[in-house]
């Protein structure tokens, strides 16, 4: 319980509620972060925990990433994140799932639109299509259901926007056929930026857990290397799509790239990680700015009614906040993701 407590009285948000799924034994958290820029949103994730602590911890930092990020590029809601916190490492499926997924949307239902729901970990558009039966609070259904689909490929378009930013000030062009960039995780997000990789004629390393997905990455004529190799793999950008945490103390001083520019939410273990790049030279677009893509698709089309036309717009904006921060950092002698938060803060007073 202590662990609780210090929780609670640690975070800086706004609000956590917490439903509990008498059948399962399920606990749902629902953190707010800010509603300072409008009703919060962000995915819900569905995960094993050791502990409720570690949930509840989980949903509270990815609730203040999703502040940032919807401040970062000024589109208006508020930070949050669901966790539903499964008993046993086990993921539901069949009428278990959906039972829990009615569940859970009452209960986001219940808030009256404080909080809506999206995908995320082990949450997909179908499970939304779900959800949207219990609850309106709900973004990225399926396209069959009315809904913007699947956020992985635009998520891609912007990291490649960021890509190119990051290459611009780097190297002082932006034309990837000269450039070398290793994909870590080569998923929904990952696989689609390879492709478009690929099209802008720059050389691609891939690297993944799942040997399937190597077999056809290799297939496209794709270099791949282990995924514990990965990391220290000379590159000119690193783009890691897969978990997070994979910039720390250990793996910093083994890096061989100039720049990083990827989609995986929390990169950086630490605060501490984002000046330990800065002091080895590498370029660092900050995770929560070059991921944003993902929300312009869902809010964007399914909510502020944007033509594809104006999505791609919005998107190329992803490459110029993530510029503007690289020279913003170098203006003022700090790490990007310092110049980033100073940037999302302000405006979320
Ligand atoms: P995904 O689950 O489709 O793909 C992740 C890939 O990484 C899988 O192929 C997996 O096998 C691989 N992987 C896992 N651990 C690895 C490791 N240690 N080394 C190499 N490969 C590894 O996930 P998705 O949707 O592509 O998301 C990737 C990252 O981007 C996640 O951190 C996610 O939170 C973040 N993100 C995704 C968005 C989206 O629209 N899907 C939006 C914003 C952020």
């Amino acid at each position: 319980m202590e662990a609780l407590e210090d929780l609670l009285s640690s975070w800086d948000g706004e609000a956590i509620a917490v439903h509990r799924d008498r059948a399962t034994g399920t606990l749902m958290f629902i953190c707010v972060h800010s509603t300072r820029l409008g009703p919060a949103a962000g995915g819900t994730r569905m995960k094993h925990y050791a502990t409720p602590a570690d949930a509840l911890r989980d949903g509270m930092r990815l609730a203040e990433a999703m502040s940032l990020k919807f401040a970062s590029v000024q589109f208006p809601h508020g930070g949050g994140k669901a966790v539903i916190a499964l008993p046993a490492p086990e993921i539901p499926h069949g009428d278990a799932r959906r039972r829990l997924l009615r569940e859970y949307g009452a209960f986001v239902q219940s808030l009256g639109g404080l909080y809506s729901a999206a995908p995320d970990m082990n949450t997909s558009a179908a499970d939304m299509d779900v959800i949207a039966e219990t609850t309106r609070y709900v973004f990225c259904k399926t396209e069959r259901a009315g809904g913007a689909g699947d956020t992985a490929p635009d998520t891609a378009v912007g990291v490649l926007h960021g890509i190119r930013a990051v290459c611009r000030y780097v190297f002082g062009s932006d034309d990837l056929s000269l450039r070398t960039v290793l994909v870590q995780g080569a998923g929904g997000v990952g696989g689609h930026l390879i492709e478009l990789l690929m099209d802008a004629d720059a050389t691609v390393i891939g690297a993944d857990v799942d040997p399937k997905r190597l077999e056809s990455l290799r297939e496209l004529g794709v270099r791949t290397v282990a995924a514990d190799d990965a990391l220290a793999t000379e590159c000119d950008v690193l783009s890691p799509c897969a978990v997070g945490g994979v910039l720390n103390a250990n793996t910093i001083p083994a890096l061989r790239c100039r720049a990083i520019a990827g989609a995986a939410n929390n990169q950086l273990d630490t605060p501490a990680d984002a000046d330990r790049l800065r002091s080895r030279g590498i370029a660092y677009a900050p995770d929560f700015v070059i991921n944003a893509g993902g929300i312009m698709h869902g809010g964007g089309l399914e909510e502020l009614h944007w033509t594809r036309e104006e999505l791609d717009v919005h998107l190329a904006g992803i490459g110029e906040a993530v510029y503007s921060i690289l020279e913003r950092a170098e203006r003022e002698g700090i790490s990007t993701d310092a110049a980033a938060r100073g940037i999302a803060l302000a405006r979320l007073g």
